[in-house]
């Protein structure tokens, strides 16, 4: 039987303060003498039932994440975590509005402090980071402007992609036109969530207005057989959780969620967490499950793992060296 956790694995999608272990949390609000007593369940989980209240259980988690070195701590906590479960190439979403509130000077410590973070995590583990920086879509498009600017000023290094999660039900993917323009126009590679809350019109607009290479989720797409060709066609990348998915209700179960279909049609397919914590699931679980339910074996996870790697916002030295481990 193949122990899922020692088998080598790309992780595209992971939000650093969403992968923060309960445990951790804990230990800041402590030490910062902060009463986050509402926001855990008896037995220590993160308390949350719906999408609306995960996001806000998950801001108030981040209020204990106040210096840069809270941040460095937390950058090496979570992958000890991702190394544990063979991921040997990470891509962590992190949030200049959590990191100094959109001020650049703020920012660039919270960015230096992180990178210090990774870079100890690859001195002990060999596990290779980059970083995307992203704006929170329910902060509306002034805050997400500032977010690419601040991004556009520290690009380079591991920060290498901008990005935007938070609320998918909030505006239209076009107000964030020219957040996306600023960061694409520094060069930074581009993702958004899309198509996770909202359906398939969420991921065309997204595609037609951001000029991203990469779908977070983007598994709604399957409500639109046009949409899907067009995915396989232009060969975007989604980035699917489908832990993350199964635990917001996005699909029934396991046997309903589509990424085998996507993968069949032709479309570029990656697998990653999201939020491991909160959706009680980590990249070996992920693979169990994909392995249980759609019988996917070593071989289409190498091949997932190479699309992901093709898909890395990474330099093309990185990207076959990584890619070497999957063979
Ligand atoms: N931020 C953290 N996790 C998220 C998710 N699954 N969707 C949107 N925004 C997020
Ligand atoms: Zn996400």
């Amino acid at each position: 039987m193949t122990d899922w956790a020692v088998v080598p694995k790309t992780e595209l999608h992971l939000h650093i303060e969403g992968a923060a272990p309960p445990d951790f949390i804990r230990m800041l609000a402590a030490e910062k003498n902060v009463d986050l007593s509402g926001i855990f369940k008896d037995d220590g989980s993160y308390v949350w039932k719906d999408f609306a209240e995960f996001l806000r259980t998950y801001e108030a988690a981040c209020s204990v994440l106040q210096t840069p070195d809270d941040f460095r701590r937390l950058t090496e906590a979570v992958l000890d975590v991702s190394a544990a479960h063979g991921v040997v190439y990470t891509e962590m979403f992190l949030s200049p509005d959590f990191c100094g509130g959109g001020d650049l000077e703020a920012w660039k410590d919270y960015l230096a402090a992180m990178t210090v973070g990774a870079k100890n995590g690859k001195a002990k583990h060999g596990i290779e980071t980059r970083f995307i920086s992203t704006c929170i879509r329910h902060f509306g498009p002034e805050k997400a402007e500032q977010t690419a600017k601040i991004t556009a000023a520290t690009a380079g290094g591991l920060l290498t992609g901008f990005g935007m999660g938070g609320e998918e039900r909030h505006l239209q993917a076009s107000d964030f036109g020219k957040a996306f323009a600023i960061a694409g126009d520094a060069g930074l590679a581009l993702t958004s969530h899309a198509g996770e809350i909202c359906g398939a019109d969420s991921v065309r607009e997204t595609l037609d207005s951001l000029k991203v290479t990469r779908i977070g989720h983007g598994v709604r797409a399957i409500e639109d057989a046009d949409l899907v060709a067009r995915l396989a066609e232009e060969q975007i990348v989604l980035e699917v959780c489908p832990g993350s998915n199964i635990s917001l209700d996005v699909f029934a179960k396991w046997s309903d969620h589509p990424i085998a279909k996507l993968r069949d049609a032709g479309v570029p397919v990656t697998v990653s967490t999201d939020d491991p914590p909160y959706f009680y699931t980590d990249m070996t679980r992920e693979y169990c499950k994909l392995h249980e339910t759609f019988g996917w074996d070593l071989a289409d996870f190498q091949a997932t793992n190479r699309t992901a790697m093709n898909g890395a916002f990474c330099d093309d030295t990185t990207r076959k060296r990584v890619m070497a481990k999957f063979e």
